[in-house]
């Protein structure tokens, strides 16, 4: 029987654990044997430490065998494409990508996070829509698979219960943004839930918790060696997050701007990314296609309204209300006007996910409730010219006095110059 405090020491003074010892401490705390205060402790001195990639995989592993596994190839006789970013603000990829993956006929099986720290997490904004069950049995989840072609759960006491413990404990311990425990974390959640193809968003800048293209690049390999080990295809984008995705940051709000892309009516850095990511998943599929082809098809889902009917027959499937008149909506709006004309030159991510926090809509302690309501729409974006008092963004806020303070602090999220800067691509680059 291993002893909690001496793994911890051994770790904190940067010793490499055996694989069975470390599956024990991960094991034993998924069956509450080993207390959070101890966990906390053994997530911070591996914060310092790091993991081997030997250590990694056993970490990855013995979270998988915390819950039961799928394999969805065999319950469904097909292949099944999955998507997972690595966090950031106004990522609301997923919750466009399933639907018009699924219009394309490639099922889309998907097991998802909670917000972390200042980024936004895909199981709270699903849980705006009012009825959204976030927790299927696997028999259900495997069904809506299957039968609705697309299916977007949460972690549950059955698929890697140890991950749920872990995130909820990481979050508030400042022990997010560790490569190897962000590895494991998205890799165990991959694996279990069942899907052969993978498409990871690496996000990479100030919003996101790799804030360098070397580190991304690092995390995207050693995630992709995790898939393949396990017999997945995985492809890694390292996408730009030194400012919000889209426009909207804020539970309720995403899930809007999310629906008005399935439509087509989205905005164009978000769509664009959305795009990318539906053509490398078509290409890996079971269609027999390749990118070009898997754009065009996901371009004509938008355009024929096929996606939007994929996105009804999913949220209904998954309890939920699809119609967006049902979404939480903030009493209060105040818009931020620019103090004086320029140019966008930055606007931190980091700086938007925070006042987005602050508003409600992130978790500051592990019991926090969030409001769905609240959030930020921006309307000015890097590279874009403004007036003197044109509207820099929208704050959805529950009471005049949080408003006044989101408001303070996404003025001092924009950096306005004299000179234009070109806006750059939110694709940054491929790792496969
Ligand atoms: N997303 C996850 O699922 N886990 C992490 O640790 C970070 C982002």
């Amino acid at each position: 029987m291993i002893r909690p405090a001496e793994l911890i020491q051994r770790k904190r003074d940067g010793e490499e654990l055996p694989p069975d010892e470390l599956a024990e401490l991960v094991l034993g705390y998924s069956r509450g044997e080993v207390p959070d205060y101890q966990m906390a402790a053994f997530c911070m001195a591996v914060y310092f430490r790091g993991l081997s990639r030997a250590e990694t995989f056993a970490l990855t592993d013995a979270m998988i065998r915390s819950g039961e596994t799928i394999d969805l190839r065999a319950a469904l006789g097909r292949k099944v494409v999955d998507k997972h970013s690595t966090g950031g603000v106004g990522d609301k990829t997923s919750l466009a990508v399933g639907p018009i993956v699924a219009a394309c006929g490639v099922p889309l099986g998907k097991m998802s996070g909670r917000g972390l720290g200042h980024t936004g997490g895909t199981l709270d904004k699903l849980e705006s829509i009012p009825g959204y069950r976030t927790e299927l049995t696997l028999d259900e989840y495997v069904a809506q698979v299957r039968d609705v072609g697309v299916a977007i759960i949460g972690q549950t006491g059955d698929l890697v219960p140890a991950d749920k413990l872990l995130y909820g404990l990481r979050d508030v311990t400042a022990t997010v943004d560790e490569l190897s425990l962000i590895a494991a974390s998205i890799m165990s959640k991959k694996l279990a839930a069942g899907a052969q193809a993978i498409v990871l968003d690496v996000k990479v800048g100030d919003g996101a918790f790799m804030k360098t293209l070397d580190d991304a690049r690092r995390l995207a390999e050693t995630m992709i060696a995790l898939g393949e080990s396990a017999g997945r295809e995985v492809v890694c984008l390292l996408t730009d997050m030194d400012q919000p995705l889209g426009a909207a940051v804020g539970n309720a709000l995403e899930v809007r701007e999310a629906l008005a892309t399935v439509r087509g009516a989205g905005p164009a850095d978000f769509t664009e990314l959305v795009l990318d990511a539906c053509a490398k998943l078509l290409a890996l599929s079971d269609l027999g296609i390749d990118e070009t082809e898997g754009r065009r098809r996901a371009e004509a889902a938008v355009v024929d309204g096929s996606a939007e009917a994929a996105w009804r027959r999913w949220i209904e499937a998954q309890g939920g209300t699809a119609d967006e008149s049902a979404l939480p909506a903030a009493p209060l709006v105040r818009e931020v006007p620019a103090p004086r004309a320029g140019h966008v030159v930055s606007l931190s991510a980091v700086g938007v996910g925070l006042a987005a926090v602050h508003l409600g809509a992130g978790r500051r302690t592990k019991d926090d409730v969030i409001d769905h309501a609240v959030g930020i729409v921006v309307r000015a974006k890097r590279g874009d010219r403004v007036e003197e008092g044109q509207v820099l963004a929208a704050i959805h806020a529950r009471t005049e006095e949080q408003a006044a303070d989101a408001i303070a602090e996404v003025l001092a999220a924009y950096e306005l110059g004299a000179e234009a800067r070109p806006a750059g691509p939110v694709l940054l680059e491929v790792v496969r």
